[in-house]
């Protein structure tokens, strides 16, 4: 018989334990031995659950009962989270977890724990919600040089994209919707922001690199300045605006960067819609994959974690880690990187322009106001761009993902 211990009975914990105990008579057959949940823990009261039984507050009840050899974190955070996942790990319990914070600035330390307990530590749900992205990376994969990942990572951003350009909405309406469905963290800063899929991307690229690569190296930036005028002028490039999020070698170090971008409609990234995610991945050998499919709410985030329970009991220890940090960041610099921009501005006559930035093209919108000027640079170092752009005071400003 093994037993399961919940952490957190929030709208992933929730999903967590409604899903396991509606399958749990299949997954006994699958595995041929009894499972169940044990505990629940919540510092919060739960009167009328009917789970009641299950409910606890004390995490020492947990780490201590034997009987308990899977753990599964759904708090989130990086305080409490970060104890009670080492203190598992340390006490000899598989952990799986969907805390993106955790896995993006812990990983390295806490799987190298795992393997010399000899346990797993896994994190499907901490990318992409229920799309299985990490084991499809580290098992169907791995034969293969992964050369760069473009990802829209985050539901709730890709979410209040959708709602503003195809339907006018206001950002902050659109936001309180995503909360209400379970799409957003408890602080949605982290969304907005650009934070979270910026975590989401480190996780990646560690994997796929073999080396740490902390979310604090990384050039990201969120979508609070995007509005429908950006939007018009991204269709009349031919392209939407998505957050992208992106990996990829560049010789011995790193590209990764988390920045609105306007994607060209021949991309399979420009149709992913509302709260789906979309992962592109691309081999030397296999050419492009993409992965597809609802990246948060309760019920798909909920999946990753029970099949990541079910794996831990099934199959034991098969972590692949990766390497601490080194001190020298192997990440390249992002002022030092060339992209293509898109710049909104007003007051600002073309020829100025073209003097300042060369071969641009310009771009139109209905109803554009008299003054106002929008187009695509070449090509361009971005420290030279910032520079120009400096006297320049862009209304927009948004990198073409290339
Ligand atoms: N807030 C996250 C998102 C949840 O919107 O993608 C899933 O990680």
């Amino acid at each position: 018989m093994s037993k399961i211990a919940i952490l957190g009975f929030g709208t992933v914990g929730s999903g967590t334990v409604e899903v396991f105990l509606k399958n749990k008579s299949n997954y006994q057959k699958n595995m041929g031995q009894d499972v169940d949940i044990k505990y629940i823990l919540d510092i919060r009261d739960f009167p009328d659950s009917p789970y009641a039984d299950k409910l606890v507050k004390d995490f020492n009840i947990i780490v201590n009962d034997p009987e308990v050899t899977v753990v599964a974190e759904l708090i989130g955070g990086n305080t409490f989270a970060y104890d009670a996942v080492k203190q598992a790990l340390e006490a000899g319990k598989s952990v799986v977890t969907s805390n993106k914070e955790l896995v993006a600035t812990k990983g390295a330390e806490l799987l190298k724990i795992a393997n010399e307990k000899n346990v797993s530590f896994f994190f499907e749900a901490s990318v992409g919600g229920g799309i299985p992205i990490i084991r499809p990376l580290q098992q169907c994969l791995m034969s293969d040089v992964i050369t760069s990942i473009t990802g829209i990572l985050n539901g709730t951003t890709n979410y209040i994209l959708t709602k503003m350009i195809k339907e006018g909405a206001e950002f902050s309406d659109v936001l309180a919707e995503a909360q209400k469905l379970g799409y957003a963290e408890s602080n949605p800063e982290a969304d907005v922001s650009g934070g979270d899929a910026c975590r989401k991307i480190c996780i990646l690229a560690s994997l796929i690199f073999g080396r740490h690569i902390d979310p604090e190296d990384v050039y990201t930036r969120g979508i609070t300045s995007i509005t429908k005028e950006d939007a018009e002028y991204a269709a009349n490039w031919g392209g939407v605006i998505k957050l992208i999020a992106f990996a990829g070698k560049c010789g011995e170090s790193l590209e990764i960067t988390v920045c609105p971008s306007f994607v060209p409609l021949e991309s399979q990234l420009s149709g992913v819609n509302d709260v789906f995610n979309a992962i592109l991945v691309k081999g030397e050998a296999t050419g492009e994959v993409v992965f597809y499919g609802k990246g948060a709410g309760k019920y798909p985030t909920a999946s990753a974690v029970v099949s990541d329970i079910l794996n831990a009991l099934k199959h034991g220890n098969k972590n692949l880690s990766w390497e601490e940090r080194s001190d020298e960041n192997h990440v390249v610099d992002y002022n030092k990187q060339k992209h293509r921009f898109y710049l909104r501005l007003e007051g600002v006559s073309k020829s100025k322009i073209k003097e300042l930035f060369g071969e641009v093209v310009f771009l139109s919108r209905k109803n554009a106001l008299e003054d106002e000027v929008a187009f695509v640079t070449p090509v361009i170092c971005v420290e030279e761009f910032e520079k120009k752009c400096s006297d320049l005071y862009p209304l927009g400003k948004i990198q073409i993902m290339d």
